[in-house]
C-alpha cells in the first residue's frame, strides 16, 4: 500500500483482499469461511431482497502511534445487531462469533488499516440477510453473516468543521413503534428520499424529528445527535432512534469530564439555548453542527458563525479519538488490540 494517498480517502468502498461468512443452516450457525470474492451468489426469493430482512454493523479499526490496531467497542456491535435480529426475526449470531469473525477480517486486511495521524480508519461493515427461498412474508430459514472492511476517511467532506443540517416535517425515517431503533436497511432506505433532498438544498444531514408529534429532535441522519449547554451533555430519548455507540462512549466521557448528562426528550425550540449542537456517530465521529434549519417554520439556529468547532466537542473529540488510538488511557476496556 506504498502509493497509497490515505489522508485523500473519503468515506467509500475500495476492494480489500478478504472478507468472513458464516452460514446459519438447519437451526445453527456454522464454521466462520474466509472469502477473496466481493460476490455473494444467493437465492432471487431471499426474504432480504423481498421483505428486508437485513440488518447491519458499523464500527472501525484505527492503527497507533505504536503499529498496533485497535478495534472500537466491537462486543457492543455484536449485542445490537442480535437486538436488530431479535427485531426482525433474523437468527441472532452469538457475540462472540461476531468479535472472531471482526477479529479475523480485521487481521486478514491488516495491510489496509490506513496509518496513525492520516485521518482515516478502517471501517469494518458486518452484513446479516436472510437467505431462505420465500415468497410469504414470513421469517428466512437460512441467513448469511457477512463482514468486510475498507479504508475510509470522514464521512463529511468538512470533516471536524461545522456543517448545516435542516428540519422537514413531511419525511420520518422510522414509525414511532416501528424500526428505529435497530439498524435495518429499511430505515435507510425510508432515510433516502429526505437525505438527497437535504443535500440538494446544501445541508449535509437532516434532523429528523420525533415521528409521533414532531415536537422533539430524534437524530441526525446516521447519527445521533447531542448539544451543550453550560456544564450539561443533552441527547435527546426516543422510541425511534439508534442506540448510537459513540454517544454511549461520549455521554460517559462527559460525565468523566464532570458534566451533567440528560437524556432525555429534547423540544426543538430548546435549540435557541444550545451553546455548541453536534452529531456523533462512528462514520461521523464528531460533527459539529454550525446551524439548524427549519425548514418549514423558516426558522435558523445558529451554533457559531465562526466555522471553529466549540470548546466542550473539541475536548470530547480528542478524547474520543485519543482512546481508539491509544494515545489516551482506556479505562473502561473498551479498544480491543489486534
Ligand atoms: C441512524 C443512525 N444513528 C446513529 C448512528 C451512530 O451509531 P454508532 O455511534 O454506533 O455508529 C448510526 C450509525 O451507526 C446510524 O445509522
Amino acid at each position: 500500500m506504498e502509493n497509497m494517498n490515505w489522508s485523500d480517502l473519503s468515506f467509500g468502498y475500495m476492494k480489500t483482499d478478504y472478507n468472513v461468512r458464516c452460514y446459519y443452516r438447519n437451526g445453527k450457525w456454522g464454521e466462520l469461511e474466509v472469502s477473496s470474492s466481493e460476490i455473494i451468489n444467493i437465492h432471487m426469493a431471499a426474504t432480504c431482497l423481498h421483505y428486508g430482512q437485513e440488518a447491519f454493523e458499523g464500527l472501525k479499526a484505527f492503527k497507533g502511534k505504536d503499529g498496533k490496531v485497535r478495534i472500537f467497542r466491537m462486543k457492543e456491535n455484536g449485542k445490537r445487531m442480535q437486538a436488530s435480529s431479535r427485531g426482525i426475526k433474523m437468527a441472532e449470531l452469538p457475540v462472540e462469533t461476531f468479535e472472531e469473525a471482526v477479529l479475523k477480517v480485521v487481521r486478514l486486511n491488516e495491510r489496509f488499516v490506513p496509518p496513525y495521524g492520516s485521518g482515516a480508519s478502517l471501517y469494518i461493515r458486518p452484513l446479516l440477510i436472510g437467505l431462505g427461498a420465500q415468497v410469504g412474508v414470513k421469517p428466512a430459514d437460512e441467513y448469511m453473516f457477512l463482514v468486510f472492511v475498507t479504508p475510509v476517511g470522514p464521512y463529511f467532506k468538512t470533516g471536524f468543521l461545522p456543517s448545516k443540517v435542516c428540519m422537514m416535517r413531511g419525511y420520518d425515517r422510522a414509525a414511532p413503534l416501528g424500526t428505529g431503533t435497530i439498524k435495518v436497511g429499511g430505515n435507510y432506505a425510508a432515510s433516502l428520499a429526505a437525505g438527497e433532498l437535504a443535500k440538494e438544498k446544501g445541508y449535509a444531514a437532516v434532523l429528523y424529528l420525533d415521528p409521533k408529534e414532531k415536537k422533539y429532535l430524534d437524530e441526525c441522519g446516521p447519527a445521533n445527535f447531542f448539544a451543550i449547554k453550560g456544564n450539561n451533555y443533552i441527547t435527546p430519548k426516543s422510541e425511534s432512534i439508534l442506540p448510537s455507540i459513540t454517544n454511549k462512549s461520549l455521554m460517559q466521557l462527559a460525565e468523566d469530564m464532570g458534566m451533567t448528562v440528560e437524556r432525555r426528550p429534547v423540544p426543538i425550540e430548546e435549540l435557541a439555548t444550545f451553546e455548541e449542537a453536534a452529531e456523533c456517530g462512528t462514520a461521523a465521529v464528531i460533527t459539529p453542527l454550525s446551524q439548524v434549519d427549519d425548514l418549514d417554520e423558516g426558522k435558523s439556529y445558529v451554533f457559531t458563525t465562526t466555522n471553529k468547532p466549540g470548546p466542550v466537542c473539541t475536548k470530547l473529540y480528542q478524547k474520543l479519538t485519543g482512546i481508539q488510538c491509544g494515545d489516551e488511557p482506556d479505562p473502561y476496556g473498551w479498544v480491543t488490540i489486534l
